[in-house]
C-alpha cells in the first residue's frame, strides 16, 4: 500500500517477455519498490525488426505481463527505441537488466539516458540475473521441437509483422538445419532464415532425378519429414502444378497435417520443366479458368484456417507480357488464392517491378513473393520497396554444395589423396561434433 499523500514516482520497463523467466521478474520487483510499474510492452512487430517474431503474440504476452505482481499496467511499444513512450509517460525511472551495457542494446540504452535526464529521470539498471536467460531458452525450446499446430500458424504470424520473410532452399534435414540454426548480427540486429522453401529443383536434383514431377509426392513427402524432424521454422512447399486438381486436394491434406504452411502452385499444365528454362523448352501455362478451378478445390479441401495456397504465375517466364500476369493474378486472388508468387528469368528486375506496382493497386492484393534467382542483384529492401512479402533464395543452398563436392573429389582424383582437400573440408572433429547425440 502506498501512503495517501505520498506521490507515487512512475516507472517504465520496456521488455518482450515471450518467455517469462525470474529475471524479467526481478526487473519487475525492483521496479515496484521504485514506484507504480507501467511495461512497455515491445509490439511483434517491434520486436521482429530485430530479432525473430516472438512464440506468443502482443496479447497473449500481454496477459501474461499484466497478471505479474507488481505491474500496474501495460502499454505497447511500438519500437525498439523507448523514446515516443518516455517521452509521453516522463517516468522517475527506468528499470533495465545490466545486461544491455554491451551488444546490440547498448544504443538504445544510451538514448534513454539521455531522453529521461530532460526530466531528471533516471535508469536503474538490475544485476543480470546468473543462469538463465532468453537465449538459453530458445535454445531448449529449439530442442524441444515444435508442432505441426505452432509451425502451420507461424508463417500467418510473420507476415503480420511488416517485414519481408527470407526463405531458402532445403533438400535434405543438413540443409533445414543450415537455415534454422544460421543467424548474423547486423547493425544491431539479429538476422536469420525465417524459413524453408521446399524446392522441386532441389529435392528432385539431389535424388538425382529431373524437375518436371517425376518425384512423386510420397517421395517428396520423406524428404519434408526428414526436415521437419529436426527443424521448427514454417516450410512453404513448391508443389508444382498441383497436378490433377483431383489429386492437389489429397496433396492439401497432407501438407497440412504435417505442419506444412503453404503450398505455391504453378499455372502450368502438361509436362512441367523448370522455370528457368523459360522458353528454351515447351512449356504450356493454364488456362486461367483451370486454374481457377484448382484454386478452388484446393481451398475447399484445406482442414485449417491458417494453411495458404500460393498462386504462381508463369506469364514472364513464357514470354507473355505483365498485363497478362496482372490478369492472372487479380483471377486467381478472386479464386481464393491467399497470395501470388510472380516468377521471372530476366538479369533485371525490371518486369518484376512493373508487375508489384500494379500488383499493388488490385483491390484483392495479397501476399506477394518474389524468387529473385535470375536478377539477384536485387536487394531485399528493393523488393520490400515493391511490396514483396516474401523472398524466397529457390536454389543456393543445393548450388553451393555441388561445387564443394566437385572440388574436393576432383583434388582427390588429382592427387591420390586427400591431404589437399583438407584445407575445402570440415574438420573430423568437426563433422563428429556437428550433431549433438542428444538430438
Ligand atoms: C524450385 O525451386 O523448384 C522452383 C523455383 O520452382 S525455380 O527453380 O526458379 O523455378
Ligand atoms: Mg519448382
Amino acid at each position: 500500500m502506498k501512503n495517501k499523500g505520498v506521490v507515487v514516482k512512475k516507472v517504465y520497463i520496456g521488455m518482450s517477455a515471450d518467455l517469462v523467466h525470474p529475471g524479467h521478474l526481478n526487473i519487475i520487483k525492483k521496479g515496484a519498490e521504485l514506484g507504480e510499474v507501467t511495461v512497455g510492452l515491445l509490439t511483434d512487430k517491434a520486436i521482429a525488426s530485430y530479432k525473430r517474431v516472438p512464440y506468443m503474440d502482443f496479447e497473449k504476452r500481454r496477459v501474461v505481463v499484466e497478471n505479474i505482481k507488481g505491474v500496474t499496467s501495460v502499454v505497447p511499444q511500438e519500437t525498439l527505441d523507448y523514446t515516443a513512450n518516455l517521452e509521453q509517460f516522463r517516468p522517475a525511472f527506468v528499470v533495465h537488466g545490466d545486461d544491455w551495457q554491451e551488444g546490440v542494446q547498448r544504443k538504445t540504452r544510451e538514448k534513454v539516458i539521455q531522453t529521461i535526464s530532460k526530466w531528471g529521470g533516471e535508469l536503474v539498471e538490475v544485476p543480470y540475473t546468473a543462469g538463465i536467460s532468453s537465449t538459453q531458452l530458445n535454445k531448449a525450446l529449439k530442442e524441444i521441437g515444435t508442432t505441426p499446430d505452432i509451425r502451420r500458424a507461424s508463417l500467418r504470424r510473420m507476415l503480420g509483422v511488416d517485414r519481408t520473410l527470407r526463405f531458402l532452399d532445403i533438400h535434405n534435414a543438413l540443409s533445414g538445419l543450415v537455415i534454422e540454426n544460421v543467424h548474423v548480427d547486423c547493425d544491431g540486429s539479429k538476422k536469420e532464415f525465417d524459413g524453408m522453401w521446399g524446392s522441386s529443383l532441389t529435392d528432385s536434383t539431389a535424388k538425382g532425378k529431373p524437375d518436371i514431377e517425376a518425384v512423386d509426392v510420397s517421395s517428396r513427402m520423406s524428404t519434408l519429414n526428414e526436415v521437419l524432424e529436426v527443424t521448427t521454422k514454417p516450410v512453404i512447399y513448391d508443389a508444382d502444378t498441383g497436378g490433377k486438381p483431383e489429386h492437389f486436394v489429397f496433396t492439401v491434406r497432407t501438407l497440412e497435417r504435417l505442419g506444412v504452411s503453404a503450398a505455391i502452385i504453378e499455372d502450368k499444365t502438361g509436362l512441367k520443366k523448370n522455370s528457368l528454362f523459360g522458353t528454351d523448352v515447351p512449356q504450356t501455362q493454364d488456362s486461367i479458368e483451370n486454374f481457377c478451378h484448382k484454386i478452388r478445390e484446393g481451398k475447399k479441401a484445406q482442414a485449417t484456417e491458417e494453411f495458404m495456397i500460393i498462386a504462381r504465375i508463369e506469364s514472364l517466364i513464357l514470354g507473355r507480357s505483365v498485363s497478362d500476369a496482372i490478369e492472372r493474378a487479380e483471377a486467381y486472388l478472386e479464386a481464393g488464392a491467399d497470395g501470388i508468387m510472380i516468377h521471372s528469368r530476366e538479369k533485371q528486375p525490371d518486369e518484376i517491378f512493373e508487375f508489384c506496382d500494379r500488383y499493388k493497386q488490385l483491390k484483392n492484393r495479397r501476399v506477394l513473393v518474389a524468387v529473385p534467382s535470375s536478377y539477384n542483384s536485387v536487394t531485399e529492401d528493393e523488393l520490400r520497396e515493391k511490396g514483396v512479402d516474401i523472398v524466397i533464395y529457390a536454389n543456393h543452398l543445393l548450388r553451393a554444395a555441388y561445387p564443394a563436392m566437385m572440388k574436393v573429389a576432383n583434388s582427390i582424383l588429382n592427387n591420390s589423396r586427400s591431404l589437399e582437400a583438407d584445407s575445402d573440408l570440415l574438420s573430423i572433429k568437426e563433422i563428429i561434433e556437428l550433431i549433438p547425440e542428444a538430438k
